[in-house]
């Protein structure tokens, strides 16, 4: 059996109280920390940076940081996260004039890479970068803002991209997000996901009676 990991989406926490709402969610149990950097260029939203991501690193956060770059151009935003404390460093073939060069750019700096997937882009990009990614990270929205709806024919390619990994022989994980709840997890992990980001599913749920908050949601997933 796969070990299935959590990643709640910051996104949806609120930013006036980050360091506590991190250390809330990995106390109530999640594996990871989803960190959406948008640069209203590549997406149309503007988000957060290398700094807040060094920011939780000095607040004391240990747990794996998930960046998922919603940016263009993506090179230089790679050195500063590595040099942030990034554990994760995923990025859109969009972003990139030069896909490979950017993945070794995030292995060189000691960080796991990983190539992300609206829902309209093929999963041919990986044809040649299998022996170069630790992640495949597979949008169910497109990308920009917490809260929308899942689009269901993200299963298939869920299961397409499950079928590259087992037969690559690689250690990969397969990681989905958008619109990601307690109700339609389980769908998600049949088809062979194995990382779930979930934003507004978890912080949009505190619960004051939940010993840190999120206990009951996380639980559910
Ligand atoms: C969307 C982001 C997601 C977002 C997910 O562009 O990449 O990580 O926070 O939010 P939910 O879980 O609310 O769909
Ligand atoms: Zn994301």
């Amino acid at each position: 059996s796969r070990d299935f990991l959590i990643a709640p989406s910051i996104l949806s926490a609120d930013f006036a109280r980050l360091g506590e709402e991190v250390d809330n969610v990995l106390a109530s149990g999640a594996d990871i920390v989803h960190f959406d950097v948008m640069d209203n260029h590549y997406v149309p939203n503007l988000t957060i940076g290398p700094m807040v991501c060094e920011a939780l690193r000095k607040h004391g956060v240990t747990a794996p940081i998930d960046v998922h770059l919603m940016v263009k151009p993506v090179d230089r935003l790679i050195g500063d996260f590595i040099d942030a404390g990034a554990t994760y460093i995923t990025f859109h073939p969009e972003g990139s004039e030069h896909i490979d060069r950017s993945l070794q750019l995030i292995r060189e700096g000691g960080c796991k890479s990983g190539l992300v997937f609206n829902p309209a882009t093929p999963l041919s990009h990986l044809d040649y970068v299998m022996d170069k990614i630790d992640m495949i990270l597979l949008m169910s929205v497109n990308p920009g803002f917490g809260g929308q709806s899942f689009i269901p024919a993200t299963l298939d390619k869920v299961r397409e991209a499950r079928a590259r990994i087992d037969a690559s022989g690689r250690d990969i994980r397969l990681e989905v997000d958008g619109g990601v709840k307690a109700d339609n997890i389980a769908e998600i992990a049949r088809a062979g996901a194995d990382t779930f980001v979930a934003g507004s599913a978890i912080f949009k749920a505190h619960q004051p009676s939940d010993p840190h908050g999120y206990d009951s949601v996380i639980r559910q997933m």
